[in-house]
């Protein structure tokens, strides 16, 4: 439940279905909000990612061009070392930055909070996937002019970034200077108050220059990592429309380069050119002339499309993505829909071409966690990959599996059998310091089987399964075989002692009850998929004994282990206690806990918040939308009405949640009223820290609310099935599935609910439990949307409840 806090609407923006656009530049994004328009405004594809900086430079607070997995090693230092701790951490690195066009008018610079702007737009416009900015000033010397610009980090060479830049002026000429820049800067402070934003490197030379290179309007500035052994390139060229009118000047250091364009703007006669930035690295074996020529490569291409060809390639990727992703709403409140749309762009943001890498718990529009892949990507990105984009879900699992071998070192160092990926990394080995809130969180190995199984039966890709997935589940289902034991204290129940759940707020238990039933699934799916291997396809199975030493005696100790799994259950209050010791805990004393000191952890020392039932975010309640059939509806209403109350979302993982499971037991309002936090996370600043970076996992869960909570959608097994439950708010809802190579279109409104199938032969979805099958000779179905259900009466006392914060 959720304390009366109320959602600021992004009142700034006014409702525009495809576009965020601030209209002014007045106190709003000035100060401190130059960060959160930063993140709002942030360009990424996945692979390369440029914050939403002013295209003068300044003001600015937290500027960031980033590489999806370009990093440096760092010793984690601890006061007390203890055996198996990480000795040595990853940190995701600011590369030099290209955005900066400064401009001086007769000498004077040209600076948004200092000049006397007469109108003023930047628009994020989310079907062309650009960001533009238009600016109209008068100069300290009178004259008009407008700057028109207009930035993309393409999604069709993600390498590359762009900007297209044109000055006008109404009355008078003027002098003008650009200065076009690469520019490496130091690495940002630290907050000492947060633990989220490490800086190791901070005041430190962490990019050593490997060799420059300058001709014309062209620089590429050449970098390596001592540690990780990256090598790096970053380049800029330029284009100009009249190049006779403007004298150019390139100037070109280690760290910075910088091209000064001259020359006079008349009326009538504007000034255009464009820039394009190039971002390339690999690993330690490419010589460092190789990598800076890759960058070459790109810029060459981009200029021989030119800016005009770079913008309609971009264009259309978008538009493709719009078609297999777009979700439709029909609302009275026009930002809605605005929001929505937000969110799945930055989702397209996240993950369009991170081929070869993880999404990080921000994508790459703030340095939060580091740039660290959590297991944020697997249970609330991914299924909206695999719905969306099977091709990229493929890509993030082949992703985990090229991690197996550092995940087996890992679990040799715990003492484990089998396979212990790592609760946050870039490489693929532990980065996570505070090992209760880290390495305890073994879930992470069951919800990578999860997601793995969600992508093989909703995508149809057997293949994937035998090749590579079948590898992951043998390694897993042994770690978990390992972990427990048959506890004779127990009745000889399979028990789980000494993990962390999702909720990190009680840490180290035992039979963590989200872990355990986690786990069952992935010791179950683990023997199913070997003994149906074994069976129907030998040559793979011999290959996969030949890669884990696979034996016979294994698929069935998994099972035994699995069948006999042990899941904690309380008879007096009928619910299912998040783990052994959690109902013993003493209640935590909200009534007492000034609203300032959300979220807790920030506040409160780590063992006042153990020793009391009191849940950083959806546990027990994400089990449940996860394991969805393996509770009956009367479990699931106890048990979240329990838990509900006692959830501070101080993660931006549980509103989500939350609200899905909220739909499905019939509490509209609060289904609703999680949703919009969920939604409303980064444009209204539930956290009050977006201006670090966006929260992509809440992001997903966003989708997730939208077609797992109001649609009802439930995938268990690759049965796809809905129970439609539309918020009484919304006339309707629409979107797009891929499913086994189909695609689904839904619509549901408060009378009918329509299936149509927009591509494929033939699929079968179930309605309300009715099998609906459509075909390319009947796609379409219509069946009644079911009336809502009064709202039921929550069993336990509800007490008044903490506000979502930080996450
Ligand atoms: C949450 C984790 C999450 C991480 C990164 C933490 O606050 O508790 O579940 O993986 O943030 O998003």
């Amino acid at each position: 439940m959720l304390r009366a806090r109320r959602i600021p609407p992004p009142h700034i923006f006014p409702p525009d279905p495809w576009a965020l656009e601030a209209t002014r530049f007045g106190p709003e994004l000035a100060g401190e909000f130059v960060g959160q328009a930063e993140t709002m405004f942030a360009l990424s594809n996945g692979r390369l990612g440029i914050r939403g900086m002013l295209d003068e430079g300044a003001p600015v607070e937290e500027p960031g061009v980033y590489l999806n997995g370009f990093h440096e090693l760092r010793p984690i230092t601890y006061g007390e070392r203890a055996y198996g701790f990480p000795r040595v951490g990853q940190s995701m690195l600011g590369l030099p930055d290209g955005t900066p066009m400064r401009l001086y008018v007769e000498g004077e610079p040209f600076q948004l909070d200092r000049a006397e702007v007469r109108s003023f737009r930047r628009r994020l416009d989310m079907r062309s996937g650009v960001l533009e900015r238009h600016v109209a000033w008068r100069a300290p010397a009178g004259q008009c002019l407008t700057l028109r610009t207009r930035r993309l980090v393409s999604f069709d060479d993600r390498h590359l970034a762009a900007i297209g830049w044109e000055l006008s002026v109404e009355d008078g000429a003027a002098e003008i200077t650009l200065c076009s820049e690469l520019v490496l800067r130091p690495p940002l402070p630290a907050d000492p108050e947060d633990p989220r934003l490490a800086e190791p490197f901070a005041g430190r030379r962490v990019l050593c220059p490997t060799g420059q290179e300058a001709t014309g309007l062209r620089a590429i500035l050449g970098f390596r990592t001592e540690g990780s052994g990256l090598v790096l390139a970053c380049a800029m060229d330029h284009a100009v429309e009249d190049p006779e009118r403007l004298a150019a000047r390139l100037e070109c250091k280690e760290d910075c380069a910088v091209v000064r364009f001259r020359g006079e703007v008349a009326p009538g006669r504007p000034i255009r050119l464009w820039k394009a930035l190039a971002y390339y690295y690999d690993g330690g074996g490419v010589a460092p002339e190789e990598v800076r020529a890759r960058a070459a490569l790109t810029l060459d291409r981009a200029l021989e499309r030119g800016f005009d060809g770079v913008l309609e390639r971009q264009r259309m990727h978008v538009a493709r993505f719009w078609e297999r992703a777009d979700v439709e709403l029909e609302d009275a409140d026009p930002h809605r829909q605005q929001v929505v749309r937000w969110n799945l762009f930055q989702l397209l943001q996240a993950s369009e071409r991170a081929e070869g890498h993880g999404i990080g718990a921000r994508g790459l529009t703030g340095r939060t966690y580091e740039g660290h892949y959590f297991w944020d990507t697997e249970i609330y990105v991914l299924p909206f990959l695999i719905y969306t984009n099977p091709r990229m879900a493929r890509s993030l699992l082949m992703f985990r599996h090229g991690m197996l071998d550092k995940a087996r070192e890992r679990a040799r160092e715990l003492n484990h059998r089998g396979a212990t990926f790592p609760w946050r990394t870039i490489d693929g080995r532990e980065a996570s310091a505070y090992y209760a809130a880290g390495t305890a969180q073994y879930h992470i190995n069951a919800d990578i089987a999860y997601a793995l199984r969600k992508y093989v039966e909703v995508a149809g890709d057997e293949e994937f399964l035998l090749d590579y997935g079948a590898e992951i589940l043998v390694e897993t289902a042994r770690l978990w075989h390992d972990l427990g034991f048959f506890s004779p204290r127990r009745g000889g129940r399979f028990c789980i002692n000494a993990v962390t759940g999702p909720d990190e707020y009680n840490t180290v238990v035992n039979n963590n009850l989200f872990t355990n039933l986690m786990a069952r699934e992935n010791l179950r799916y683990a023997a199913d998929t070997a003994e149906a291997m074994r069976r129907d396809h030998p040559d793979a199975f011999a290959e996969l004994v030949r890669r884990t030493g696979l034996k016979d005696s294994e698929p069935v100790e998994w099972r035994e282990a699995a069948e006999r799994m042990y899941l904690p259950w309380d008879e007096l209050l009928r619910i299912h206690p998040q783990d052994d010791e959690f109902l013993y805990k003493e209640r935590w004393d909200f009534a007492n806990t000034p609203a300032d000191h959300y979220p807790l952890m920030l506040h409160y020392h780590p063992l006042n918040l153990y020793r009391a039932q009191v849940i950083k975010q959806a546990d027990t309640v994400l089990a449940m939308f996860l394991l969805n059939g393996q509770f009956t509806p009367e479990e699931k209403k106890r048990n979240f009405d329990y838990y509900d109350p006692i959830t501070t979302h101080d993660s931006s993982l549980s509103v989500c949640i939350q609200a899905i499971v909220a739909a499905e037991i019939g509490y509209a309002t609060k289904a609703m009223e999680y949703f919009r936090f969920a939604a409303e996370m980064d444009l209204s600043d539930v956290g009050g820290n977006m201006r670090h970076g966006a929260h992509i996992a809440s992001i997903g869960g966003t989708w997730m609310a939208l077609t797992y909570g109001f649609a009802g959608l439930r995938d268990g097994e690759g049965r796809i099935s809905f129970s439609p439950r539309l918020p009484s708010e919304w006339r309707a809802l629409r979107f797009p599935l891929t499913i086994r190579g189909c695609r689904l279109r839904v619509e549901v409104r408060h009378d009918v609910t329509t299936y149509r199938l927009e591509a494929g032969d033939e699929l079968t979805v179930f309605h309300c439990g009715e099998a609906v099958t459509l075909s390319a000779a009947a796609p379409v179905a219509t069946r009644p949307t079911p009336p809502p259900p009064p709202e039921p009466v929550p069993e336990f006392p509800q007490q008044e409840p903490p506000a979502p914060r930080r996450g």
